[in-house]
């Protein structure tokens, strides 16, 4: 029988690509830089299954040009680069990788408070630049995590862990969340459901996001927002650049709206260098890295492959965002 054919759209770690080599017949980008579109869309036409990273734009064009797709595996949790719709009308089968980096992406989006509301960064920042003089008493002052309100938006897998860290911080914890209100974790963790983010925002001293990023929450955090926070508080993205009104953000932390910010992920990425942000002290910003440890990395690789080769054995997939594809409605 012929091996289905999947092409991969970046370098990833060999032995993973060597299981996904074992069943079918792969062709790969081999760089660490995304593949350029033309080159997908012409890699990718007679390939049964894609290996993609959220960089690929997986959309109804590419789509067209590749009649024979039947199964996208992102690699990543979010899925927002695909479009979802389009690949179930089609019958085409989305994976993504959930659970995984769960626990890693809680980790940083934890380190990226703790360094915002300590100035860990212009701490370091300053030493280097000779700015070190003595031990000042109002040098470097900073905002106290501990005993201090989280304020969480989205409390899925990810939204919980920081919760589960701000347990250890001794921390308030409030959450807002459209979908999820999980009773259980509400009494374990101590947790206060909000029911409106305009309640939430003025009662957070850390404003920490992970939403997925739909048309709901394109610019939920905008200039109407950021003007009901304390102006003592720290806004943490770790989900999706576009989640945040990035002029509304520079305007506010400019403007001592609120106190700094810690972004893991923006707008447009990589953020390009003459974005007014970079130029601003309190706002920390990191190469979209929250998934990016040794092990979560190779573990996200695996399991995309797992999502890959069940879809195409037309097996179960791990983690399937679109299980209604293998059975589209007409129409
Ligand atoms: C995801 O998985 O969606 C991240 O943004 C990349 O780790």
């Amino acid at each position: 029988m012929e091996r289905p054919k999947v092409y991969v759209t970046r370098r990833l770690f060999p032995e993973v690509l060597q299981r996904l080599a074992q069943e079918c017949s792969v062709q790969a980008w081999d760089s660490d830089l995304p593949v350029p579109r033309t080159i997908l869309l012409q890699e990718a036409r007679d390939c049964d299954g894609l290996l993609t990273l959220i960089t690929e734009r997986i959309d109804a064009e590419l789509m067209d040009a590749c009649p024979r797709l039947r199964v996208v595996s992102n690699m990543a949790v979010g899925y927002d680069n695909i479009d979802i719709p389009e690949a179930t009308r089609r019958g085409i089968l989305v994976g993504n990788t959930p659970r995984v980096l769960t626990k890693t992406t809680a980790d940083f989006a934890w380190a990226l408070l703790m360094a915002a509301a300590r100035l860990v960064v212009q701490g370091d920042r300053d030493v280097r630049a000779g700015k070190w003089r003595t031990w000042e008493p109002l040098g470097w002052l900073g905002q106290d995590v501990h005993g201090a309100t989280l304020g969480i938006v989205g409390l899925g897998q990810i939204g919980l862990e920081m919760a589960k860290r701000a347990t250890g911080f001794e921390m308030r914890v409030l959450y807002y969340d459209t979908v999820r209100r999980p009773p259980e974790e509400e009494a374990r963790y101590h947790l206060q459901f909000v029911p409106t983010l305009e309640t939430l925002l003025p009662q957070a001293d850390f404003l920490t996001l992970h939403t997925p990023l739909t048309p709901q929450t394109y610019h939920l955090i905008g200039a109407p927002q950021l003007r009901l926070m304390k102006r003592t508080a720290i806004l943490i993205n770790t989900s999706r650049g576009k989640v945040v009104d990035q002029k509304a953000l520079y305007e506010a932390l400019r403007d001592g709206l609120i106190w700094a910010a810690a972004l893991d992920v923006t707008e447009e990425e990589p953020i390009p260098p003459d974005d007014p942000l970079l130029t601003l002290p309190n706002c920390i910003i990191t190469p979209h890295i929250a998934s990016a440890s040794f092990a979560t990395r190779r573990a996200m690789a695996n399991l995309a492959v797992d999502n890959l080769l069940a879809g195409l054995k037309g097996l179960p997939m791990p983690a399937c965002v679109n299980p209604e594809a293998r059975h589209p409605s007409k129409g």
